[in-house]
């Protein structure tokens, strides 16, 4: 495992960290056993940074975090979010009451007495030029209840606004092999303010994995099946947005450039750690066989230009077109 400066807050975390949202819910049936294996499984291979939310299976995310807390004497940093239990995203819901409300949930769930990094739940648009939202968090700075915060975006043009605020540490954004905006558009930016990007939805939703067919099929309560239009959320948050049988034909070109004892899920681990601005991405994982999987992608030696060269190709031929300028 490989470490890398978390923007300007003083932690290095691992280069492969661990996205909680599947072992809490809405990816189909996840148990608590397989959930604490994985955790575990990350922590063994030194994973340190744990990205969760509140409304990860309605806290569940969070709990099992506590738990292995409870049971590791490693240093594990936790990033949480809040804004998503709002029935309607506007920015009047982001009030001081219900940022209160939120953090003491969070705070009770991860039985800690200070979250370690808040990131605001992919908020409205509108929310980011108003800075008495952001002074709101330097308040709870201030009062110990957070140690910093961040935002976790849909869109870059809301990530170069959050980055305008001074105390913002962290941008967690959409980044893979079918999602490459941000490195041209974003990227450059954060680097030189020294902001820690988390790169999410690294795997497509598995699809980098290649493990999926035309005939894969995903359970109701699996966001694959119920939000694969859009339906509940951003679509961009299931499949990156690409159309599922348009990403099955450029996993197939990618499967081509993996190299030999490397695993597909590896390679698109690697390729998004090729980008020296991303601090960390963060893959979900429900079972400990995934995490073993994933976390090797530390140690693949860079990717050659050739290879780097053959997936820009990819994405401007296939991917682009579909996409590119909507986040
Ligand atoms: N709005 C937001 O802020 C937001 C939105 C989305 C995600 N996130 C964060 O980003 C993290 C990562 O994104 P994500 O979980 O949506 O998607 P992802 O990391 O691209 O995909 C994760 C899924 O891929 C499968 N998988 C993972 N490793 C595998 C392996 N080695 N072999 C085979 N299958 C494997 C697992 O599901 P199956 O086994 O069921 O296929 C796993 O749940 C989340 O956990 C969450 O912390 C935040």
């Amino acid at each position: 495992m490989h470490y890398r400066p978390l923007g300007r807050t003083g932690w290095k975390v691992s280069d492969i960290s661990f996205g909680a949202w599947a072992i809490g819910g809405a990816w189909g049936q996840v148990s608590d056993d397989d959930a604490m294996a994985a955790l575990h499984q990350a922590i063994d291979s030194g994973v340190n940074f744990l990205d969760t939310a509140d409304v990860y299976g309605g806290g569940r995310s969070e709990r099992l975090i506590a738990r292995l807390k409870k049971s590791r004497k490693e240093e594990i940093i936790v990033a949480t979010k809040a804004g998503r239990r709002l029935p309607r995203q506007t920015v009047g819901g982001y009030t001081r009451q219900n940022l209160v409300s939120w953090i003491d949930d969070s705070l009770r769930n991860l039985a800690t007495d200070a979250l370690d990094l808040l990131q605001l739940h992919c908020p409205p648009t509108d929310l980011y030029p108003r800075p008495e939202v952001f002074a709101m968090l330097d308040d709870f700075v201030k009062a110990g209840k957070i140690r910093y915060y961040g935002v976790s975006v849909e869109k870059i043009e809301e990530a170069l606004k959050a980055i305008e605020y001074p105390n913002v540490q962290t941008v967690q954004i959409i980044f893979n092999c079918f999602r490459q905006r941000p490195a041209e558009v974003f990227f450059p930016q954060a680097k030189q303010k020294k902001i820690g990007i988390l790169a999410r939805v690294p795997l497509a939703s598995g699809l980098l994995t290649g493990k999926f067919r035309r005939d894969s099929t995903f359970s109701s309560d699996d966001h694959r099946n119920f939000n694969r239009h859009g339906a509940s959320f951003d679509v961009g948050e299931t499949f990156s947005g690409v159309d599922y049988n348009v990403a099955l034909e450029a996993v197939e070109q990618i499967r081509k450039l993996v190299p030999a004892g490397a695993s597909m899920s590896q390679f698109a681990l690697r390729w998004i750690l090729m980008f020296d601005a991303v601090t960390c991405t963060i893959p979900g994982a429900k079972r400990a066989a995934q995490v073993e999987d994933n976390v090797r992608a530390a140690d693949l030696p860079p990717l050659p230009v050739a290879t780097m060269e053959a997936v820009d190709r990819l994405y401007r031929e296939r991917i682009r077109p579909l996409g590119h300028h909507y986040w």
